[in-house]
């Protein structure tokens, strides 16, 4: 078999440049490990930056999201019992669009279902061969058969445990981490959101989020230890310490209901170099993540999406190919920028376990600069919305 693009991974990143190619009448084909229940039954952040929305727009997929997602113009920082908002519309023109992640990726699922275009589900033993040639070609098992593509370009959208990465030898991959010393503890439930907008909340307690999905579906988490496991914490503490770790008057406005999705996420900020290596390109988390704090996991995928697109339409449309050797220096110039965002989001709104005094005296007064002065509201709603691509 043949064709333009193998897409490896069949996330929201595969999907997506998937079905931005077949608009643009490039042929790909997707492989995906899982089963399209398995990939939606992943829970995942759900904040879109305009950039992500008209990508969407783009690939004809975004009439559902315009319908049922929520256009949030501002946010909510919690510290000291008061709370302030941060007015994106005003500072930047810009809001958010509040729409989960499950959705977005369903809505995707079902575009390419009803294009036609190819996705081979539960594939086993993907290899990519000769991506540093020109004719590359990728090879796996479907169901116990032994498959082979010949291909002119791979993409590896196959997230951060993925094959794509580690195809890049060694010698030419350069891997940058930082590990968090807490985790966070997720509940979805059935209940109306707290508030209209999204509530990110300091406490002496730790880190609280209060986010949504629609209004009879909210999104808590809390700053947990990372030994902590989701079956040591009952519902019932779970609300206790939330509502502990929000302003008064909002904890009093909090309607509590049954869990029904409890999961602890690690945090991470990890950036790979190059994301080009030959004709292999990474995109999304196979390159980079984030921690979820600022939710840029899903915009930044989307920015690489965009870059790729772009390289690969100049490639096919006219034989040009500067975009795609200079996507990877593109993508990671935005991606490191989302990464000090995110980097510093996070460390803006967490208790760290060995916080002395004085960081913690730096930490409130980060917090108070974001409250008191505009300048900085603005360089924090620009990064929040979406830096340009
Ligand atoms: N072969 C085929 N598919 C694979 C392989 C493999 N060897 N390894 C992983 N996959 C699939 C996974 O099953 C998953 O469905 O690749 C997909 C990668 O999806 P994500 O991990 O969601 O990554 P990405 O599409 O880049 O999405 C980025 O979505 O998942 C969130 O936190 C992430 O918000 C970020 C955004
Ligand atoms: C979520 O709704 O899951 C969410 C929202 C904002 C974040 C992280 C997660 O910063």
């Amino acid at each position: 078999m043949r064709t333009q693009v193998v897409i490896v991974g069949g996330g929201p990143s595969g999907l997506l440049l998937g079905q931005l190619l077949h608009k643009r009448g490039i042929d790909a084909v997707v492989l995906e490990r899982k089963t399209r229940d398995y990939v939606l039954g992943r829970i995942r952040a759900g904040v879109l930056e305009t950039g992500l929305v008209a990508l969407m727009e783009q690939a004809g997929v975004a009439d559902r999201l315009h319908r049922e997602g929520f256009v949030h113009d501002g946010t909510q920082v919690a510290f000291n019992g008061e709370m302030f908002h941060v007015d994106f519309k005003k500072l930047t023109g810009t809001p958010v669009i509040v729409y989960g992640q499950t959705e977005l990726t369903r809505d995707l699922y079902d575009a390419r279902e009803a294009s036609g275009a190819p996705i081979e589900f539960e594939v086993d033993d993907v290899v990519i061969h000769d991506a540093d040639t020109e004719s590359p070609y990728v090879t796996y098992r479907l169901h116990g058969q032994d498959k082979r593509i010949d291909c002119d370009f791979v993409a590896g959208c196959d997230g951060f445990h993925g094959v794509s990465r580690q195809t890049i030898p060694l010698t030419v991959r350069r891997e940058y981490e930082k590990t968090y010393p807490f985790g966070w503890l997720g509940v979805l439930s059935e209940t109306p959101p707290v508030h209209d907008e999204l509530i990110y909340s300091n406490s002496e307690r730790g880190f609280a989020l209060c986010s949504m999905r629609n209004d009879h579906l909210s999104r808590y988490y809390i700053q947990c230890a990372l030994s902590d496991s989701p079956e040591d914490w009952t519902d019932d503490a779970f609300w206790q310490e939330l509502k502990r770790r929000l302003p008064e008057a909002v904890a009093d406005r909090l309607i509590t209901g049954p869990s029904i999705e409890k999961s602890i996420a690690p945090l991470r900020s990890f950036v790979t170099e190059p994301m080009r290596w030959g004709r292999l390109f990474l995109c999304g988390d196979a390159a980079h993540i984030v921690p979820p704090t600022g939710a840029k996991g899903l915009n930044t995928a989307a920015s690489d999406v965009q870059y790729l697109l772009t390289g690969l339409c100049q490639w096919y449309e006219d034989g040009d190919s500067d975009g795609l050797d200079r996507y990877s220096e593109k993508a990671l110039l935005r991606i490191w920028k989302a990464e000090r965002f995110s980097w510093w989001f996070s460390s803006l709104l967490h208790r760290y376990p060995d916080q002395s005094e004085f960081d913690l005296k730096m930490q409130q007064s980060d917090i108070a600069f974001l409250r008191d002065n505009e300048a900085q509201q603005r360089a924090f709603a620009e990064n929040y919305v979406g830096l340009p691509y």
